[in-house]
């Protein structure tokens, strides 16, 4: 395992990166390098974990060996050649397969399908051979380990399990190295279970795997070797005997950081909001909930317990199955989108890519959008105000960037995260729903939205979020409510109550938990 096993796979020397603008010309001479000089390398056999914060570069670097973009200076080597990687497919050639943080599937075509996507087998008559696809991929899929039907829809598969699909289709490309950028950002407990188990079995069959993630567990589990990045050089190396957390975190930042939870607001008991008897779905149970003034109230459970649809039915961005919602002591009939924004509840989803942020344009025009009247009253924007709020929503959250003319589309993912987070917090909501709010977010940038979190409740913002981090749920919380299965399984309002196992017990709704609520 891991360097014992001394066959360098690969190498990248050198590796620089300028950032160009609109026309293509490098900015150079305003001395922006998004890598600058960095050095890494990949032996057969290993996890080599890198790390650092939002924006240092980890995913431009793998960019580079995937051939996505193109290094202004290095080389890279691959077994001892060096070699050139112009695009994508001459990266697959080379034996590097590249798992995106977003997955490339298409979620109504079956899991053959999805497999030999752009390969399909054809006969003389161009038909394509859907038996050999299915036959072929059911034998890759158990190859390593999963016994699934090959025409199970990817829609029908659990996260983890299209997860797989997807590394199993960059491994029938016969991939020497793996590159996985952020592939448990969406998973649970168990999920990560089966997709640790896989990537144990692949280092174990030689393969050389590039791992980047936020979440420190997971890393010190997996690794074996870690490299840090900041603002896009290389700053250390560790072997796992060597590795620490406290020094790793300095690395990132490049000074001590001190985690996490402060909560300095007081919670009151003057409802902001409250359901009655909400249904989520058709054969769901009612339910009631309420969040007051500086108040933060988050709710826990597993994927798909149901947490966003309630948010989005309050919300008004989904339809539910009954209930009443009350707003400042007042009904608040037929929610829409616009509605809630206008009485001041805002929501962040949990999918930035899809429903957070316009891609194409820049981190002022997103930062306004929900605040369009307050910006252009007569719809005569007021750039100067617009600019502001943008830079405003920069300081808050930290996010690197050019400025406020930064097209959201180019900032790394941790910090499109942070601009979402500044857009709903610019429209000063009186509700605040967070989904996920810290996914995607480096050690160090959490506990300043923790921060940002706990002024907006001694601000007097009521604020209810959804969280799938337990050490986050504990931590933030002034209470918690648990759902499973689209219902509501309990209410913890005591902080002594919020232990990992306690919780754990009601996230499965498991009949010891189930008994001694009744
Ligand atoms: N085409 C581009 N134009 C402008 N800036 C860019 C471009 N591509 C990358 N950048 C910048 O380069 C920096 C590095 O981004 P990168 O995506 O590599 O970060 P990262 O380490 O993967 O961060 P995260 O943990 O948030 O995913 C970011 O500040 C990003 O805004
Ligand atoms: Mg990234």
């Amino acid at each position: 395992m891991g360097s014992a096993n001394s066959t360098k796979l690969l190498e990248m020397k050198s590796i620089t990166k300028y950032i160009y603008d609109e026309q293509g010309r490098g900015l150079v001479a305003t001395g922006i390098k998004i890598l600058d000089a960095v050095d890494f390398d990949l032996f057969a056999g290993e996890v080599h974990v890198i790390m650092g914060e939002n924006g240092a570069g980890k995913s431009t670097l793998m960019n580079v060996l995937g051939g996505v973009i193109e290094p202004d200076e290095g080389e890279i080597l691959i077994n001892g050649e060096k070699e050139r990687i112009r695009n994508t497919a001459e990266a697959r050639n080379k034996g590097i397969g590249f798992i995106h943080q977003e997955m490339n599937l298409c979620s109504n075509l079956d899991i053959a399908h999805n497999m030999f996507l752009g390969r399909e087998p054809h006969n003389r008559l161009g038909l394509s051979k859907t038996k050999k696809m299915n036959s072929e991929t059911a034998q890759m899929l158990s190859k390593l380990g999963f016994n699934i039907d090959p025409r199970t829809k990817l829609k029908n598969l659990s996260t983890a399990m299209q997860q797989i699909v997807e590394i199993t289709k960059v491994m029938s490309y016969h991939s020497k190295i793996l590159i996985m950028d952020e592939p448990t950002a969406t998973l649970t407990g168990r999920e990560v279970d089966i997709l640790f188990k896989l990537i144990r079995d692949l280092r174990d069959s030689n393969i050389g795997i590039i791992y980047i993630s936020h979440r420190m567990e997971e890393i010190e589990d997996l690794g074996d070797r870690f490299s840090v990045l900041r603002d896009g050089k290389l700053v250390g190396v560790m072997s796992k005997s060597e590795y620490s957390r406290a020094e790793c975190m300095k690395m990132m930042a490049g000074r001590v950081v001190n985690l996490m939870y402060k909560s300095t607001h007081v919670p009151t008991k003057d409802e902001v909001f409250r359901v009655e008897g909400i249904k989520i779905g058709e054969n769901t149970k009612p339910f009631d909930f309420q969040i007051n003034k500086g108040e933060v109230v988050s709710f826990g459970g597993l994927v798909g317990a149901g947490r966003t649809e309630l948010a989005k039915s309050i919300f008004g961005a989904r339809q539910y199955y009954g209930g009443s919602i009350f707003f400042e002591g007042r009904e608040y009939k037929k929610p829409s989108v616009s509605k809630s924004i206008r009485l001041g509840i805002s929501y962040l989803t949990e999918d930035r890519k899809i429903e957070g942020l316009v891609q194409q344009m820049d981190i002022k025009s997103n930062t306004s959008m929900c605040v369009l009247d307050q910006v252009s009253p007569h719809l005569v924007l007021k750039t100067r105000q617009e600019a502001a709020l943008a830079q405003n929503a920069i300081n808050r959250f930290s996010v690197v960037c050019l400025g406020v003319n930064h097209r959201t589309g180019t900032l790394s993912g941790g910090n499109q995260q942070k601009v979402c987070l500044g857009k709903w917090f610019a429209t000063e909501p009186k509700l605040l729903i967070l989904d996920e709010p810290t996914r995607g977010i480096d050690v160090n940038a959490k506990a300043q939205i923790y921060e940002v979190i706990d002024q907006a409740a001694k601000d007097g913002m009521a604020v209810m979020v959804i969280t799938s981090d337990m050490h986050e749920l504990i931590g933030i919380s002034d209470r918690i409510y648990i759902m499973h299965e689209g219902n509501l399984v309990t209410e913890i309002a005591d902080k002594r109550e919020m232990e990992q196992e306690n919780l754990i017990k009601y996230f499965l709704n498991s009949d010891e938990a189930c008994e001694s609520e009744a």
